[in-house]
């Protein structure tokens, strides 16, 4: 075999609630910012279609866990949704989830699958929002609580748990680039907010190791290698760095060696925009570092030196340190407009593996969105999305190498199972090993990737 992977190597996918559980009348969730939005301005959304309208896993869960056994999973990662869990953020419990969450892991685990659990997927309950959400410090307390009753109610069953799925998502998305609901555009609200997520992340770690439970705790972290344009040039690589501490390091170092980027944190200072903390928040994160790393990586990121003035009235934001390179000749997916660089993967696992301890850690995500997948529906009812197998391959490849050379990688999960939701992309680009027919009452059909995939998983390499 050309690519063979340590033993007991974790094959699977990852997934979150928001994205596939859908909502029925009657269950009991609670609003989230997606919902909310979605009924606000439903014009926001590809094609208008909204949260609620998700792959629906929440009544088909029985028939997915089987169609994960045939596509090689052996493990699977979901996130609890806070509001359907806690419908108002805080106070109480629906019953109908605790249930719900109960038969879904239980299946998953009956059928040899681990389940993988995330905390908090982009997914604010609207009641918190609506107090400014991870603005406001509440929130921190709110999160705490409501993860030490997921550990509570499921920790005798989950043994791996997430504090976050990339928690730079809601800074950039929700605060810089008016992306997702609140969309503002403010720096310092953006560092306010990525404070309270790693404080609440260290504070549910602390949780979790104060329970007794026995199983690890992570976070997933969505890396994005920084490349100067040109890494002869000290200003490319300085700007590159400064990027690299901005989007990667803001959650990585806090997370395994519990600091802040230096570099982060006197521009921060200069711009006079530190967050407001308690006099015990830095010891918390100091003392409350992940058991395992999650690493979602789909592009990296190319920067030169700032070639353009700064307008020094304009509100501040990251991009006033560095620009972004556009690299002529780049391979580019086309459908979700990102770059696609294998080696990119390599290199995260090397600068785990060489500035991070060499924590323990696997790839959470990887995958490519492509648009209009029915164009390559064959005779035989199956999409043939060869171009999915080499994109993985591709990067397996690179992964394994990473592996040969003592990087600490575990696993490898495919963003996603089943194609789904995407925020306000909504099913415009398709990830999954299983495609999802909108049009008929969301069947399922396993892609020729799906297939491939469990032949990979059985090999334990190919
Ligand atoms: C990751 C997220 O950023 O990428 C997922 O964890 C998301 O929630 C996935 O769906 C793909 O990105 P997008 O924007 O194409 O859905």
């Amino acid at each position: 075999m050309e690519v063979q992977f340590p033993e007991n190597f974790w094959w699977g996918s990852a997934a979150s609630g928001p994205q596939t559980e859908g909502r029925i009348a009657g269950d009991g969730k609670g609003e989230n910012i997606f919902d909310y939005w979605y009924s606000k301005e439903p014009e926001k959304f590809f094609d208008q279609v909204g949260p609620d309208q998700a792959s629906e896993v929440y009544q088909k869960y029985k028939e997915d866990v089987q169609l994960m056994v045939q596509t090689g999973h052996n493990s699977f990662r979901t996130s609890i949704q806070w509001s359907r869990l806690i419908p108002d953020g805080v106070g109480a419990i629906n019953p109908q989830a605790v249930a719900f969450y109960n038969h879904y892991f239980d299946e998953l685990i009956n059928n040899g699958i681990e389940p993988f659990v995330n905390l908090y997927h982009f997914d604010m309950p609207m009641g918190l929002q609506a107090k400014g959400g991870w603005l406001n410090r509440e929130t921190v307390d709110a999160y705490v609580e409501y993860a030490k009753t997921c550990f509570a109610l499921f920790g005798d069953k989950v043994k791996k748990w997430f504090t976050h799925n990339e928690p730079i998502v809601p800074v950039e998305a929700g605060y810089l680039y008016q992306l997702h609901y609140p969309e503002e555009s403010n720096l310092a609200h953006a560092v306010q907010v990525g404070f309270h997520e790693a404080l609440a992340s260290a504070l549910a770690i602390k949780a979790y190791r104060e329970s007794g439970h026995s199983g690890e705790i992570g976070i997933i972290l969505n890396l994005t290698p920084s490349y100067p344009r040109d890494s002869n040039n000290p200003e490319d690589v300085c700007a590159a760095k400064i990027a690299d501490a901005f989007f990667n390091r803001s959650f990585l170092d806090p997370a395994v060696k519990g600091t802040f980027p230096e570099e982060l944190v006197k521009i921060l200072k200069e711009l006079s925009i530190v967050p407001k903390m308690q006099e015990n928040d830095l010891a918390v994160i100091q003392n409350n570092t992940i058991d395992l790393l999650g690493i979602n990586y789909y592009q990296p990121r190319r920067i030169k030196a700032k070639e353009s003035a700064v307008d020094q009235n304009a509100a501040p934001m990251p991009e006033d340190y560095f620009d972004i390179y556009d690299m002529p000749g780049k391979k580019m997916n086309p459908y979700r407009g990102w770059e696609i660089y294998e080696k990119g993967i390599y290199d995260i696992l090397s600068n785990v593996r060489d500035n991070y301890g060499n924590l323990p850690c696997f790839i959470s995500e990887n995958g490519m969105g492509v648009e209009n997948e029915s164009r390559f529906l064959g005779e035989d009812g199956m999409i043939h999305d060869d171009y999915r197998i080499e994109f993985v391959r591709d990067h397996l490849r690179y992964v394994h190498q990473a592996i040969q050379e003592g990087a600490n990688c575990l696993g490898y999960h495919m963003w996603t199972c089943m194609d789904n939701w995407s925020w306000t992309n909504a099913y415009k680009n398709r990830y999954g090993f299983i495609s999802v027919d909108l049009e008929n009452n969301r069947k399922r059909t396993i892609k020729k990737s799906g297939y491939w995939f469990k032949q990979v998983s059985e090999k334990n390499g190919f």
